[in-house]
């Protein structure tokens, strides 16, 4: 089923979650945060084994659509995204990632919710939160200090600097660094093999890897207060305005 940039498909187990809006380096809009939510509250009920995110064309997602941002912000704590987040936080279904190209913002901090994460070379994560007048969101705040270290999240947090594929495998964001044209066999045959373990045991695993599972969604409840904040704030207008004029004058 392909939902406005979003393909779903369950195949052996698996629910194969696409971004597929490449025209638009996959920026995620409104629809498409709806559809992942969607894609994500129901694998456990549906019975599926494994949720396999990836991504069409050359870049895994330019994050939050910065229109949408611009137009229609999300106003509370029932908008898609934040389902969408919630739900990453509380299934029971292990969710494995492949990633080529960018990664930004959303597209990085939804990476810390995954269980396995492949990348590609091109691989390169990046949150510029406060570049863009903005705040981390998708428990980014607790959990990319625990993941990286305080000092190594300063620098990406703060700086926005680039995380390239090596230094995000040896931070432990990524599992493996997988050549481009192996990259989506080696996440799906993780998928699968996932899939095929004892349904179970899997799920109870999960259930207690993510022991702190109210800790995130706090921290991602505190964040989204201000994130939707700053949204409106001139810092932000004048940050996502500036994207759109570097476009126009490419
Ligand atoms: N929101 C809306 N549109 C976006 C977008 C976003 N986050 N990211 C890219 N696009 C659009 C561009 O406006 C452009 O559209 P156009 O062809 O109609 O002009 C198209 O996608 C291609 O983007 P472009 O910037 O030309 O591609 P690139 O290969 O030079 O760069 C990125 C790719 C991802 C590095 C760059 O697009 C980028 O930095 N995007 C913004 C990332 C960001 O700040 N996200 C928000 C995080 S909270």
């Amino acid at each position: 089923m392909t939902s406005l940039g979003i393909a779903v498909e369950d195949r052996a187990g698996v629910r194969h979650v696409v971004l597929d809006r490449p025209d638009k380096k996959n920026a995620l809009t409104t629809a498409m945060y709806a559809a992942l939510g969607d894609a994500v509250a129901t694998a456990q009920d549906d019975g599926v084994g494994a949720i396999l995110l990836e991504a069409r064309g050359d870049t895994f997602t330019a994050g939050n659509d910065l229109r949408d941002f611009l137009e229609q912000p999300p106003h509370g704590e029932d908008a898609p995204v934040f389902r969408f987040l919630l739900g990453l936080v509380r299934t029971d279904v292990p969710v494995i990632a492949a990633v080529r190209g960018a990664a930004v913002g959303i597209g990085t901090t939804m990476l810390l919710h995954c269980d396995l994460v492949y990348a590609a070379p091109s691989a390169r994560f990046k949150v510029p939160f406060v570049d863009l007048g903005l705040v981390p969101e998708a428990g980014s705040s607790v959990l990319l200090p625990r993941r990286i270290g305080r000092a190594r999240a300063g620098a990406a947090l703060f700086l926005g600097e680039t995380i390239g594929a090596e230094q995000a495998y040896a931070d432990g964001i990524v599992t493996q660094i997988v050549a481009d044209d192996a990259l989506d066999a080696a996440a799906g045959d993780a998928a699968r093999a996932i899939a095929a373990k004892p349904r179970e045991a899997v799920r109870e695993t999960k259930r207690l890897v993510n022991w702190d599972r109210d800790a995130v969604a706090a921290a991602i409840a505190r964040e989204s207060a201000a994130f939707r904040e700053r949204l409106g704030s001139a810092e932000a207008r004048a940050a996502m305005a500036a994207f759109f004029e570097r476009g126009a004058r490419k």
